[in-house]
């Protein structure tokens, strides 16, 4: 029989993939996977998506609204597409900031970003999206692309981005959804649970963190439920966008 003085003190579990973890875990689990592919990450995001994930973020950009001299907090940024993106936009006179919880993944982008030649109106910091080390009332724009999925307590993150953003200001949510019709979620389905654990295996000698990518999409809030998440926190005029049939989602919310 379960001692019931210890079900009321168990702590709460959450997913990690497919997997049940406690949630103080889940942090540290994703932060392998992140450590692991951050070498490869560039590489695998071409090879993955067929280079996709250009076209989404370009979208993405064009839908912030971005303006010189804006200030702009891209979160989960990893290696710094969107970044580098917004750095060109907002000029010398905006800021970017780009958030990543991970030292790998920052050091990738910093090192990549450099090279590039993108400095001066970006700065790099390290920090979880669920408590952002910003002022209150801070940003225009915050974008947050393919990270969101991976974030333990996601109605938090949510908050602490509107906390940061200038009333007017705009977040903009991109992430892997649900596919709108079920022959493409089929079709879907057999590509992420057979060729990406395997290119993953190939390239990065890593099958399980692609694994672990599959898994996670579809553990996911759907369009609908993250748009309620947006509203219920408190972002107005919260709308969705689908993208490749609705494998991808670019949702966007106002703060008021
Ligand atoms: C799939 S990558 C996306 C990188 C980049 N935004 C892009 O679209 O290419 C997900 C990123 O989310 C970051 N991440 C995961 N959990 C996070 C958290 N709680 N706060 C901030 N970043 C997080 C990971 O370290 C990783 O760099």
């Amino acid at each position: 029989m379960t001692d019931p003085r210890k079900e009321h003190d168990a702590e709460p579990s959450t997913h990690f993939g497919y997997q049940s973890v406690p949630e103080s875990r889940k942090a540290e689990k994703v932060a392998e996977v992140f450590h692991s592919v951050a070498a490869k990450y560039d590489l695998m995001n071409d090879l993955l998506s067929g280079g996709m994930h250009r076209l989404w973020k370009r979208f993405t950009i064009e839908l912030s609204g971005a303006r010189h001299g804006n200030r702009i907090l891209d979160i989960a940024g990893g290696t710094g597409d969107l970044a580098r993106q917004f750095s060109r936009i907002v000029g010398p006179s905006g800021q970017v900031v780009l958030a990543d919880i991970n030292a790998s993944m920052l050091k990738v982008g910093r090192d990549r970003l450099l090279d590039k030649g993108v400095a001066g109106n970006i700065e790099f910091v390290q920090a979880d999206a669920e408590k952002l080390p910003f002022p209150d009332n801070h940003f225009d724009v915050v974008t947050i692309a393919f990270g969101l999925r991976n974030v333990t307590h996601k109605d938090q993150a949510i908050r602490s981005m509107l906390r940061v953003l200038k009333p007017g200001g705009r977040l903009l949510v991109l992430e892997f959804s649900k596919p709108s019709s079920a022959l493409l979620s089929k079709a879907y389905d057999a590509y992420s649970f057979n060729v990406m654990p395997l290119v993953g295996k190939l390239v990065t000698k890593d099958a399980e963190s692609y694994r672990y990518l599959a898994e996670s999409i579809r553990m996911h809030p759907d369009q609908e439920t993250l748009k309620g998440m947006m509203s219920e926190a408190g972002f107005e005029n919260v709308t969705y966008h689908n993208m490749t049939g609705g494998i991808v989602a670019l949702h966007r919310g106002i703060k008021p």
